[in-house]
């Protein structure tokens, strides 16, 4: 629920929970900056707010514990609330957390970046990174209520916008042809909020109609992996070479791969590509490839379970804005090619 009414949407919350019982985990930005916000609606016991530090690196199995180890030691029962605020390490976090914490008690998701609140906090995934492999521990488990309150995106740092902003693109791609407009001609440079609501709204939407269709992942819930066959594997490239690229960012090009690859195999219109690749180069700028060849970039891909078949990959593609197609069979030497105009946009 998007709300410019931060007080009502908290207090609504005291009709089924006591404030004593609820729990809050936040991590050092959304507490700086967000905290004090819920707080004053909510005069939750400082001993019931954990903070952990911000960044990945903190969504593994030993924050995990930590959480569950601070929710004993103060005597969280099975009728606690547990508000997550924060960005999607948070929100992954929280409600893996709660999803376990004695069989399960209710979490509500106040996501504080843009990118917890078009994608992280909607579909009721959560789970954190284990062995190296992102996400790959976790559990569907949906929070009580969501509260968007888009006041938070004001003191994001603003590639965190952009890396959000790329999720924006990508559901408009699998929307339709006026909300790509909408989301292109949109001005970031000097982003306001009173501005952006209505594309805000839109595009949590469409992630919520795609899983309430699909929650389990069986089928066209795939369409929201569109840009993100080859924008995980740049940014498991990237993580390996210790080189830092935001979520979003690794999306933004993915998306222009599998532009490239719309073109070529289902006949996208090629202006949606080239649209695209202004926009992208404008905010995002060009990524250059520092490896030889794209061998490790192709191997984080095979190991990717959701791109894989056999020994061809699989992509979500477009036939024009609104209208893809999941699954489509894609070979090596075409997703090569898709790479190699990647680099060379
Ligand atoms: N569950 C899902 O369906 C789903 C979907 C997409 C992404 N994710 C997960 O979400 C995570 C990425 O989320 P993210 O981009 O929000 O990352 P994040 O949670 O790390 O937040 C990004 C940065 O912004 C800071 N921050 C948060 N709120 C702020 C605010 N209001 N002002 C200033 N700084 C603030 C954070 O401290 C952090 O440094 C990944 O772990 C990803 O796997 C989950
Ligand atoms: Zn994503």
């Amino acid at each position: 629920m998007l709300t410019d009414d931060l007080f009502t949407a908290l207090r609504t919350l005291t009709a089924d929970h006591s404030v004593e019982n609820m729990f809050l985990l936040a991590d050092e930005n959304s507490q700086k900056f967000c905290l004090s916000q819920v707080t004053k609606v909510l005069n939750i016991p400082s001993s019931h707010i954990y903070i952990i530090k911000s960044g990945e690196e903190q969504k593994n199995f030993s924050t995990v514990q930590s959480i569950w180890k601070f929710l004993i030691e103060n005597n969280a029962n099975r009728q606690s609330l547990l508000l997550c605020l924060g960005g999607g390490v948070v929100t992954d976090l929280g409600a893996f957390v709660a999803s376990t914490y004695m069989r399960g008690i209710e979490f509500v998701h106040i996501p504080t970046t843009l990118l917890a609140m078009v994608d992280a906090s909607i579909g009721g995934k959560a789970g954190f990174d284990f062995m190296g492999i992102k996400n790959v521990i976790g559990v569907f488990r949906k929070p009580l209520k969501t509260i968007v309150f888009p006041d938070f995106l004001l003191t994001l740092p603003s590639r965190q916008l952009l890396s959000g902003y790329a999720e924006v693109l990508k559901h408009a791609l699998i929307a339709s042809p006026l909300e790509l407009a909408e989301v292109l001609n949109f001005d970031l440079q000097s982003f306001k909020i009173a501005d952006f609501i209505e594309i805000l709204e839109r595009s949590m939407a469409i992630k919520e109609y795609i899983v309430e269709q699909d929650p389990e992942e069986k089928n066209i819930r795939k369409a929201l992996n569109f840009g993100h066959t080859i924008g995980h594997a740049l940014e498991s490239y990237f993580l390996s070479e210790n080189k830092e690229l935001l979520h979003g960012y690794a999306v933004a090009y993915g998306i222009v791969g599998a532009l490239y690859l719309s073109v070529k195999k289902l006949n996208l219109n090629q202006a949606v590509l080239q649209q695209v690749i202004s926009f992208v180069k404008q905010y995002y700028g060009t990524i250059t490839c520092p490896c030889k060849d794209f061998e490790q970039i192709l191997s984080f891909m095979r190991h990717d379970k959701k791109s894989v078949s056999s020994d061809e990959f699989r992509f979500t593609l477009l036939r024009q804005a609104g209208n893809y197609q999941i699954d489509v069979p894609v070979s090596e030497e075409e997703v090569r090619e898709a790479l190699d105009f990647v680099f060379n946009m």
